[in-house]
């Protein structure tokens, strides 16, 4: 959804800005800019599609040499990718980037009469607009940004410059993040902690309504009202390297092999006398056995995991849950009230719909817990409680690692709350702790270490326009993330059934060239799984299994994938980590850009 980065210095500003910007184009990527003093007067250079073509063009102009420099990445919202809706936008001594969106902007423009003075589609060249005649008519900037603040409705992390304060970057934010970056040799905005990792671990993340100014002498921030404020010093435990590709070809990839250590990353502090707890996240064994339900609402791949977390608390606590669709939960007024827990999963921590179902339902009262791989992140700050993931950085945008921790977190979630409702004894749930632990990382570096075989799955497939993925149970719901993972980065139409629904209706869609990845984690499932695939096959469908490796199958399937021998609780967890792989081939095989599918973004900030 747009990244911003700014820096103030001694050192090179534009290198700064540019290798930030890379950093950041997992938030879009479909136009990019950046704006520098150059000698006390400001340049910009911006260009519709990558950084990569604007660092080309710079270094056609023979570089910028500046100490002071912004830029952006974007991610289309208001005006289509092109060189002029591209960021910075100009007005007057104002010089802008935006990541969010600007709600009331037609508005906005025709209350400032600022059509003529328009050139963009943008929603952020009003902002600009905006922002450039307060200045004009106060002369100090602070103030008049928190003069325009008042008039913009939406999201906005804002990076500025004004043409006559060479030097200087100003900062403000709402609803979308903006952290100040605090290097020995300068200072930085940036719209997170990676894009400047390289360059410094300490930051300060900016809550809404705040200010700041960066110079390269120092920091200042200041509220909304604009009186300066101190605020604490935080130093990010991720380090540069874990940001960056190392050897692999793709950081999906590198992401996926970094499952079992991220596993066991975020489980092992956990675990107390051998037994998974969450009294140190702030949930003590009381609060979980008074929880009645679960409402669970998160997007995309983190609602995935979320139907997990149904699957695995149903059945170990016999608590309801409900998982809901953030961009959908505040629009029906859900029914949820202070005898309720909700839990928002999020990898980012800044998803705009998933926290705006957070703030709703601590509005009502409900016990709000975050689960979020982002330390410091806007839901993680405003959860009552929270459960952080320790996955590391993700950068592909297409979900993998986050996803796969989020399951195995919420697993021990669930046997923790089991325990606490004694519905399993601490004996069991000692002996679950250790699959989890020990069992789970093992069989997932296993199933990474036959990527071959996944590889040759792929080479059957990859042509196909549309392939179905099904499976029972908790099966049903790793099929829901498989088809998502499949269809975000390979473009192949595909379609996530519970196994037994298929033919009522969807069947007809079957042919010889419409494969169905079946998942058959489930012994009891077995059989009946096994009439669901051979209804697909009496009917020329190919079957491809990721199964147990006691799945009869027979030549029922035309392949299989065996899931290494482990305990049946943790194999759907395996399974997805076999389709995540499976995914990443058949879309290599495209010819597909794996990292930056089209159109999307991997932080969603806008509603
Ligand atoms: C975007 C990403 C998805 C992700 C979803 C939720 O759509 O492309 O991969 O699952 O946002 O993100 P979150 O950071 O809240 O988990």
């Amino acid at each position: 959804m747009c990244g911003i980065i700014g820096y103030s210095g001694r050192s090179d500003a534009t290198g700064r800005v540019i290798d930030g910007l890379y950093s950041l184009e997992y938030r879009g990527y479909d136009s990019a800019g950046i704006a520098a003093f150059v000698g006390g007067e400001v340049k910009t250079v911006k260009s519709e599609g990558r950084v990569a073509r604007v660092c080309e063009m710079i270094k056609n102009f023979g570089g910028i040499k500046s100490n002071c420099a912004m830029g952006h990445t974007r991610w289309a919202t208001h005006g289509a990718p092109s060189d002029v809706n591209s960021h910075p936008h100009i007005c007057g001594k104002t010089v802008l980037v935006h990541n969010g969106i600007i709600e009331n902007y037609a508005e906005l423009a025709a209350e400032l009469d600022a059509k003529a003075d328009l050139l963009s589609q943008t929603d952020t060249e009003v902002a600009a607009l905006t922002i450039d005649r307060s200045y004009f008519e106060c002369g100090d900037p602070i103030k008049a940004i928190a003069e325009a603040s008042k008039k913009l409705a939406g999201s906005y992390a804002f990076g500025i410059m004004f043409a006559d304060l060479p030097g200087s970057i100003f900062g403000a934010k709402k609803d979308s993040p903006l952290i100040i970056g605090i290097s020995d040799d300068g200072n930085f905005i940036a719209s997170d902690i990676t894009a400047v990792l390289k360059y410094t671990k300490k930051y300060i993340a900016l809550s809404d309504g705040e200010m700041c100014r960066i110079s390269a002498d120092g920091y200042e921030i200041f509220d909304a009202l604009g009186a300066p404020i101190k605020k604490e010093i935080c130093t990010a435990t991720w380090n540069a390297e874990a940001a960056e590709r190392g050897g692999y070809d793709h950081f999906m990839y590198k992401e996926i092999a970094e499952e079992p250590t991220a596993i066991k990353k975020t489980l092992a502090p956990r675990v107390k006398g051998g037994a998974v707890a969450f009294a140190d996240d702030g949930i003590d064994d009381i609060m979980l056995s008074e929880m009645k339900k679960l409402t669970v609402v998160a997007c995309g791949t983190a609602r995935h995991a979320g139907l997990i977390a149904k699957y695995y608390f149903e059945r170990l606590c016999r608590v309801p849950v409900c998982v809901d669709i953030a961009s959908e939960f505040r629009y029906r007024d859900p029914i949820i009230d202070a005898d309720d827990t909700l839990m928002i999963i999020s990898q980012s921590g800044e998803t705009a719909d998933s926290l705006a179902a957070l703030r709703l339902a601590r509005e009502r009262g409900a016990k709000t817990v975050a689960l979020v791989n982002v330390i410091g992140s806007t839901i993680a700050r405003e959860a009552d409680t929270v459960i952080y993931t320790h996955a590391g950085p993700e950068i592909a945008v297409a979900s993998t690692k986050a996803y796969t921790v989020q399951a195995a977190t919420l697993l021990a979630f669930a046997l923790r709350t089991a325990y606490a409702k004694r519905t399993i004894s601490f004996e069991e749930l000692k002996r679950c702790t250790s699959v989890l632990t020990s069992e789970l990382p093992k069989a997932t570096e296993s199933v990474i270490g036959r990527s071959a075989e996944l590889y040759e799955a792929a080479r059957k497939y990859f042509s196909a326009d549309d392939i179905f993925y099904i499976g029972r149970g908790a099966d049903g719901y790793i099929a829901d993330e498989a088809s998502l993972k499949l269809k975000e980065i390979s473009y192949i139409h595909s379609e996530a059934y519970a196994a037994g629904e298929l033919k009522h209706g969807t069947l007809s869609l079957i042919t010889p060239k419409t494969p169905t990845v079946a998942l058959a984690t489930r012994r009891s499932l077995f059989e009946k799984m096994m009439s669901n695939i051979r209804e697909i096959a009496s009917r020329g469908g190919k079957v491809f299994a990721v199964c147990a490796d006691d799945f009869p199958c027979g030549d029922a399937v035309e392949a299989r994938f065996d899931l290494p021998a482990c305990d049946e609780m943790i194999m759907p967890i395996v399974a997805a980590t076999a389709c995540q792989i499976l995914a990443y081939h058949i879309a290599i095989l495209r010819g597909c850009d794996v990292d930056k599918p089209r159109n999307l973004a991997k932080s969603v900030t806008v509603e």
